[in-house]
């Protein structure tokens, strides 16, 4: 009678096979993920950021319109290090895209009796609790969401993430709202952001 074949592999074989695979996976697949996440993860999560802190102007207070939000570009400084050891690959730039609407897309009163000569401490005070600076990214994977005017609301293409105008999460995968930038106005209507976030919380100085 012929011999029954024996398995050429054996169950120990397997498992350690298994196991190489998956950690062969992880390598290839976190760096990516964490880069796509990056700028998020680094202010958030690990408390650091590799951006200098410093203030770049957006734009103007006057120019953000009532019931739909405003897109702007920033470009930041970035220090590509490593390990906190001297640049690896030199200096770059990074560009963010930023959001900015007034809360529930009302124009402030505040604004509307300024001048663009200059804004008093109380009207920069009053005219800050009512911006929202965000980020573009989703708060689910980091997809860029926009604007739908028909529907009032930010819709993220990848997997159907939903956001009020300030922000707010609606609905779909997302575990939190749009994170928010630092910003400031100064006097003559001038908004300033830095390369840092809030997690979910609007802007307070
Ligand atoms: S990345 Fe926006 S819903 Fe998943």
């Amino acid at each position: 009678m012929a011999e029954l074949q024996k398995d050429p592999v054996t169950r120990a074989q397997f498992i350690v096979m298994g196991t190489v695979g998956t950690l062969v996976g992880a390598v290839l697949t976190i760096p990516p993920v964490a880069f796509m996440l990056s700028p998020t993860i680094k202010t958030n999560f690990l408390g650091q950021s590799d951006v200098p802190d410093d203030w770049h102007e957006l734009g103007s207070v006057f120019e953000v319109p009532s019931g739909t939000p405003k897109l702007y570009r920033v470009e930041f400084p970035q220090n590509q290090t490593y390990n906190g050891e001297d640049p690896l690959l030199g200096k770059g730039t990074i560009m963010n895209a930023v959001l900015v609407s007034w809360m529930d897309g009302e124009i402030p009163s505040a604004l509307e009796n300024a001048s663009q000569g200059g804004l008093s401490a109380s009207q920069i005070e009053e005219l800050t609790s009512q911006l929202n600076v965000m980020s573009n990214h989703c708060a689910h994977l980091g997809c860029p969401v926009r604007w739908f005017p028909d529907r009032d609301e930010f819709l993220c293409p990848c997997h159907g993430g939903i956001y009020d105008i300030n922000g707010g999460l609606i609905g779909g995968p997302p575990p939190q709202g749009l994170y928010y930038y630092a910003f400031e106005i100064r006097e003559d209507g001038g908004i300033y952001v830095k390369h840092e976030f809030t997690n979910g919380e609007p802007w307070v100085v």
